[in-house]
């Protein structure tokens, strides 16, 4: 595992988007494993740029994304897919249909697991997949527990994880109680992950899970098994390693 601290925000996101931009230019159909949250934002700015300057084309990738709300449809302002759209995919020239989102909303939730895990499957690994991590050191939505699944399924959310989603919806009533996430299994098939931290905040969590025990308890340390894992901090995130 290797872990990167940079001092100044724009050199992670510079870091983080050029290891997206040097995967495409080798393999322009790469399958790209996409995360929401605060953490990779930065890293999707730098990328637009870089399309921006005709530095990179997405026109032939495709995206899978990790998780996605429960009970949210796709055009809700919260919904993971609605993130998607507004940080990343309407600045670029991916095509709507090479990008791949959980549906939240479906009636059969089993049964779109079960097509994501096909999907995902069909398309071969994830080249790159970006991660964050929550505070209490999930991946994707996969929370701490005694157990962990491997395959795409439906998740009851924790209240640790709903308070800290809870800046975007309008009361605590409104956050989604579950999601739809990518196993753990799914997310360590990826040929290649990184995952951003940023922050004081999740200092205590990133020292936990990558210089700490390989537990269910902090989902994020069992990266620690992953043969190919870029980690990149702020220095607020890397204080304590
Ligand atoms: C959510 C997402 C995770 C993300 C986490 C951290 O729970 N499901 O994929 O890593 O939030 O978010 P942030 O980057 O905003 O701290």
């Amino acid at each position: 595992m290797n872990v990167w601290t940079f001092e100044k925000e724009e050199d992670l996101n510079a870091a983080g988007a050029g290891l997206i931009v040097s995967l495409l230019q080798a393999h322009p159909r790469a399958t790209l494993g996409l995360a929401t949250g605060s953490s990779p934002v930065g890293i999707y700015r730098h990328l637009i740029q870089l399309h921006r300057q005709g530095m990179v084309s997405f026109s032939r990738a495709s995206s899978v994304n990790l998780d996605e709300y429960v009970g949210l449809e796709e055009g809700h302002p919260e919904s993971y897919r609605s993130f998607m759209d507004q940080q990343l995919f309407s600045h670029i020239d991916i095509s709507r249909e090479n990008t791949f989102v959980p549906k939240g909303s479906a009636v059969d939730l089993e049964a779109e697991c079960e097509g994501y895990e096909q999907l995902l499957e069909e398309k071969g690994p994830v080249d790159l997949q970006l991660l964050g991590i929550g505070h209490n050191g999930h991946i994707g939505f996969n929370e701490p527990g005694d157990h962990l699944t491997g395959r795409t399924h439906v998740v009851d959310l924790q209240e640790q994880t709903r308070q800290a989603n809870a800046r975007f919806f309008p009361s605590m009533d409104n956050v989604p109680r579950q999601a739809i996430t990518m196993g753990i299994g799914t997310i360590l098939k990826a040929r290649q992950i990184v995952l951003v931290a940023r922050g004081e905040e999740k200092a205590e969590i990133v020292h936990r899970a990558f210089r700490g025990p390989i537990t269910t308890q902090c989902p994020a340390s069992l990266l620690q098994c992953h043969p190919n894992t870029i980690v990149l901090l702020d220095q607020a995130a890397g204080r304590l390693f």
